[in-house]
């Protein structure tokens, strides 16, 4: 079985490509490196003892992407992770999001359509729910307006693939992700932010080892036990697990409608805090961080309803938060020894 991961040497991608030539998946990677390094087909050939195929070029050029489908079209299902995931990038420059995240999207769609590939992963987000009024979320609650032009690719996204499935034979499985975090038990793999992070997690671990000053906690004065925001935190390895599950059941046909969507989160909601001292605990750092004022756009509290996913897919995140802050930094202090 043959699968096209796009965005294949990112983060989650990379994670995911392990998990699939672990179940015996043949696997093709195409990247543009725009947020990735090339030797990450290393790192993934290192652990899994298998090297990937790998082509470097951008999905939303329609010739290189029609010219890739037409060598590859024999392909059994694609998981289309690339696009480019900073929110507040996103605000200052939206058309480079809508043109990415939609081009590669659209260009995608119209090879399968043509080559007759019927199977599509897509990564889609826990950005689509808002602030939900009714927690734990599930699948099926309202999408509310999108807070940001990068939330807003996510939300067309599904829309066309929704549009596309009624009218040829893609089916396609909408994951919607919530907060992932950690990297790779060998620490070859896991989160490259490049530049100052955006996300907790990297900040975490980045001002520990001395790269960033301070660790600015925004808000404490939210509606939560401790004052600051909660969020549901899931390990990428469980995250690429669900892929792999995810794969197999559009070509077994198991699914049981065209599109179908899952929440991928643990369940569980922790706040700031509690992911700080989770850090502390099991890296042995003190931690030095400042609470500040709420950062503009979050959400108060968000998690999941996995009891669809769980129920349907037979999959469940298995990872604790304890495991995700000391895989994310065995991963960060790997990369200083590399430095
Ligand atoms: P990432 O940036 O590490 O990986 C994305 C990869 O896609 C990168 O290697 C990048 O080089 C490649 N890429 C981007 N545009 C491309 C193009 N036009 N052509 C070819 N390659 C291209 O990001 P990630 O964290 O692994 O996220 C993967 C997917 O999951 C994205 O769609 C993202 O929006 C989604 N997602 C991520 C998170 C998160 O917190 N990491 C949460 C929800 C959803
Ligand atoms: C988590 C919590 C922050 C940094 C984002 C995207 C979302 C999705 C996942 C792709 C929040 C707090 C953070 C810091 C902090 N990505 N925080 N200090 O905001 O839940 O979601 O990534 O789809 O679309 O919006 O994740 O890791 O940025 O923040 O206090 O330096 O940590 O306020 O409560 P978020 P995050």
């Amino acid at each position: 079985m043959k699968i096209l991961v796009t965005g294949g040497t990112g983060y989650i991608g990379s994670h995911t490509v392990v998990e699939l030539q672990k179940k015996g998946f043949e696997v093709i990677i195409v990247d543009n490196l725009s947020n990735s390094f090339a030797n990450v087909v290393d790192k993934i050939e290192q652990i899994s003892g298998i090297r990937p195929a790998f082509e470097e070029f951008d999905l939303t050029d329609p010739g290189s992407t029609s010219d890739f489908f037409e060598r590859n079209n024999d392909l059994d299902g694609i998981i289309h992770f690339a696009a480019y995931k900073a929110v507040g990038e996103s605000v200052n420059d939206p058309l480079k999001y809508y043109r990415n995240n939609i081009g590669s999207l659209i260009n995608i769609l119209a090879n399968m359509k043509t080559y007759g590939i019927e199977n599509l992963v897509f990564s889609s987000s826990c950005t689509v729910y808002g602030q939900p009024e009714i927690l734990p979320v599930s699948e099926d609650s309202p999408i509310l307006q999108a807070m940001s032009p990068y939330g807003n690719t996510k939300q067309i996204s599904e829309e066309i693939i929704t549009d596309t499935s009624l009218v040829t034979n893609v089916k396609a499985i909408l994951l919607r992700y919530f907060n992932p975090i950690g990297a790779h038990d060998s620490a070859l793999i896991g989160e490259l932010p490049l530049g100052v992070p955006n996300n907790l997690v990297p900040f975490i671990t980045q001002t520990a080892i001395g790269i960033r000053p301070l660790l600015r906690v925004f808000g404490s004065d939210y509606n939560t036990h401790d004052g600051t925001a909660i969020r549901d935190y899931i390990h990428v390895v469980d995250l690429a697990q669900a892929h792999v599950v995810a794969v197999e059941r559009m070509i077994n046909h198991a699914g049981k409608k065209k599109i179908e969507i899952f929440n991928l989160g643990t369940g569980n909601g922790f706040s700031v805090l509690e992911v700080i001292h989770s850090f502390e605990k099991v890296s042995n750092e003190k931690l030095n961080y400042q609470i500040v004022d709420r950062r503009p756009g979050d959400v108060e509290i968000v998690y999941a309803d996995t009891s669809f996913a769980n129920d349907e897919l037979g999959w469940k995140a298995q990872k604790t938060l304890d495991e995700m802050m000391l895989s994310a930094w065995n991963w960060e202090k790997a990369l200083k020894t590399k430095k």
